[in-house]
This record gives structure tokens, sequence and C-alpha cells, in this order.
């Protein structure tokens, strides 16, 4: 059957409005998104979207994995799952995890469709319609989109260098407890390579956030999808370590293997479990089994180790070109952060440019970056800030793209 609207008869156009949800009035379409339809334009230099090197996806591991398991287990993997995922995989993720220092066991991991959809879970499960909750400025633009969506109000946590000011986040509680008469319901944090600030939280930090959060009860998400990609020190182990009771940890393997795959996954307490593994069923039942079973075997087989190792090699090094370049090709009075890792850092401009405006000049000049504005929830900052991932382009691209940039910048400072 035909399903295609017949383009030839004049079908008359139907006014939803009035059948939609009041809450979809909250619902807008990702800034980013909208933005990578512009740049899959080829000659536009894209510093914009938040993607890994096309070029140094493991597709010959995929696709051993993918003809294994058909050969394998095919009938088991064409199957529908449990919703709380794939055993072994489940298993597989709880042993990182405890290597990574999380206290994790199968029963407290939750395989999702990427983080977003963890995120969006977390909405669906804890938000009712004015509630806040407290968010660093700037922060993730897919949390806010996702929470917008359940109405939420945002309350932001400043950040600086070092990631969230914690020292501020009590005083954020109270203000949210005084305007609203309901605390906040709970605090989003990343704690590694800060999406979009490249910002690290020091150990110091993190335990102090995870003493003031059991002072105040409040629950702790921690987005950790960069944890992996580290260029430099040590690793610091992540708030849930402090933490577990209280916090929901969320994992990818968007950035560490493919986010075609869309594969992410939660872990919290087996009591909230429950709800997750509830909330999930009314979504979408469960994450794609024939993934589960070809990440799981990548990992079983220790694939994913070396790959991790050559990804953080090749993005260290495009990290530092980057850096370089905006060192060299910048103007006076432009200053960034230098990420430890992660895919992006935090370049402000002087005060006269607007980058929401500037990003016009920029793509006439073939480049696209996003400026700073759309991580602010309350959209009170960042116009004199952008966001530049630097892993999706090569190293030469990357200098060519900084350096218009550069040039761009200078002139509408009137060099
Ligand atoms: C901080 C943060 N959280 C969540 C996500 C969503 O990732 P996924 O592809 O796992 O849905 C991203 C993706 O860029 C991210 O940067």
């Amino acid at each position: 059957m035909e399903l295609n609207f017949d383009l030839t008869r004049d079908i008359p156009v139907l006014d939803w409005a009035p059948h939609l949800a009041a809450r979809t009035e909250g619902m807008k379409s990702s800034a980013i998104r909208e933005l990578l339809k512009l740049t899959q334009q080829p000659d536009i230099i894209s510093f914009a979207g938040g993607l890994p090197a096309p070029d140094l996806f493991p597709l010959r591991e995929v696709e051993e994995a993918c003809r294994y398991i058909i050969r394998e287990d095919g009938a088991k993997a064409l199957q529908y799952g449990a919703t709380e995922g794939y055993g072994p995989l489940k298993e597989y993720l709880a042993t990182t995890m405890h290597k990574y220092g999380v206290p994790a066991v199968p029963g407290n991991v939750l395989l999702t469709n990427g983080s977003q959809q963890a995120l969006d879970l977390i909405g669906k499960l804890f938000i009712d319609p004015g509630d806040y909750v407290l968010t660093g400025r700037p922060t993730y633009l897919g949390a806010i989109q996702a929470w917008n969506a359940y109405q939420a109000r945002f309350h932001t946590v400043r950040l600086d260098d070092g990631g969230m000011v914690v020292d501020e986040m009590e005083h954020a509680y109270e203000k949210v407890l005084a305007d609203s008469g309901k605390p906040p319901k709970f605090i989003y944090v990343l704690p590694n390579f800060h999406n979009p600030a490249g910002t690290t939280m020091s150990l110091e930090r993190r335990q102090q956030l995870a003493e003031i959060a059991t002072k105040l009860n409040l629950p702790v998400i921690e987005d950790d999808p960069y944890g992996q990609l580290r260029y430099e020190d040590e690793d610091i182990p992540p708030i849930c370590t402090f933490i577990p009771e209280r916090t929901i940890y969320l994992g990818t393997f968007s950035k560490i293997l493919s986010p075609g795959l869309r594969l992410g996954w939660v872990v919290c307490s087996e009591v909230l479990m429950r709800r997750f593994v509830q909330a999930k069923q009314g979504a979408d039942l469960h994450t794609s089994t024939f993934i589960q079973y070809v990440a799981n075997d990548i990992c079983q087989r220790g694939l994913l180790k070396p790959h991790v190792r050559r990804l953080r090699q090749v993005y260290g090094e495009r990290r530092d070109t980057m850096l370089d370049a905006l060192a060299e090709f910048w103007p006076e009075g432009s200053s960034w952060t230098r990420p430890q890792g992660g895919l992006f850092l935090w370049a402000r401009v002087p005060e006269p440019i607007d980058t929401l405006e500037f990003a016009k000049k920029a793509i006439a000049e073939k480049v696209a970056y996003v400026s700073g504005v759309h991580f602010y929830p309350n959209q009170d900052g960042g116009y004199n800030a952008m966001r530049l991932n630097f892993s999706y382009c090569p190293p030469d691209v990357i200098v060519e793209g900084v350096r218009r940039l550069g040039m761009a910048l200078k002139k509408a400072l009137g060099y």
C-alpha cells in the first residue's frame, strides 16, 4: 500500500495546534541539529557538532561483529529483549564501571538509546511542570531540550575554568526553595571535559559537591560521555564513587565507538532502576537487541580499549592543533579553555562581538560553530562565547577554519 501523500491532490492543511498537549509549547528544535543540516554542505568547515571523526570509526570490527552474531546467535539477536538490557553487556559495563571506581553490579545498569534517552527518561521520572532543576551555566543543550519538554524551569550555577563553582550550589538551592516553595529536583553535572565548556572538576570539587548534595538531600545526575577520552594527566573518580546511592550516572558508546549505534547506559540504585525500567518500557520496550550484541561482542573481544587508545592519540593531537592555531590567528582579548579531554573547547571573543550575529559572518567564510548563547538555559549569557569542536576535522582543516575565524574576528573588530 502506498502511504505517501498524493502530491498531485490538493490536501487541506490541518491546524494541529489545538490538538497538541500544552507541554509541546516548551519543545524547541535543537539549534545544533538545525545548524548541522547547514554544515552538511561539503565546503563548510564545521566546528559545530559533537561529531566523532568519521575516518576513525571501527568499520572492520563492527562488520566482523555483525557477521559473527548473525551466524552464531542470529535468532536471539533479532528477537525482543529485556528492558534492562542484554545480560552480558550489563555485566561488562558493571565490571568496567567497577574498575573506574563506581560500585556497580549488573542490576544497577540499564541500557538506553544513547544517553540522550536517559536524559529524557530522567525528565519523565522526576519533572512535574514548573519544577526547578539545577544545572551549570553553560550546560549541555540536549539536557535543556529534554527537560524543556517536561516543562522544567532551570536555575543555574556558574562555571569557572575549574567547572561548576560548587561553593555557589547551596545558595542556588536556597534560592529555588525560596522562590518556588520546593527544592530543585536534582543537580545536573558534567565533571569531565564539559560540553560545552571543556572544563574538568578537580577531585576536591567533586568531593565537595558530594558532601553538599548529601547535606541538601539532592539527587545528582552525572553525565559522563567523554570520561574515557582523556589526553593528559590521570583519571579523577566520578562523583558517583562518593555518593552512589544518590547519583544517576550516564555513560555512552557514542564517542568511544559510534553515535549511530545509539547505545548508552545508566547506573543507579536498584530501587530507582525499577522506575527507569517502567519509564523505558513505555518509550520503546528496550534498546535494540542486535546493537547490544554487536557492542558486547566488540567489548568482550577486547577491541574497544585499543580503539579508545587510538582516539585519545588522534583527538589529543587535534586539540593541540586547535589550541596552537587559536594562539596564532585570533585577536588579542580572545581567550579559551584548555580541555584535558573530550571534544570541545569554549572560546571567548572580545566584548563587542556577539557570537550569535557573528555566526552569519562565519558561515559566509564557510566556517560553523555554535554560539555560547544556546548553552544557557535562561538565555542570560554566552553572547561573547562559542563552542568549538576539535574531533571532527583533520588537523589541516582545523588550522584553516581557525584562521578564517580569526581573520573574520579581526575584521569585525576593525583591525
Ligand atoms: C553531555 C552530553 N550528554 C549526552 C549526550 C548524548 O549522547 P548520546 O549520543 O549517547 O545520546 C551528549 C552528546 O553529545 C553529550 O555531549
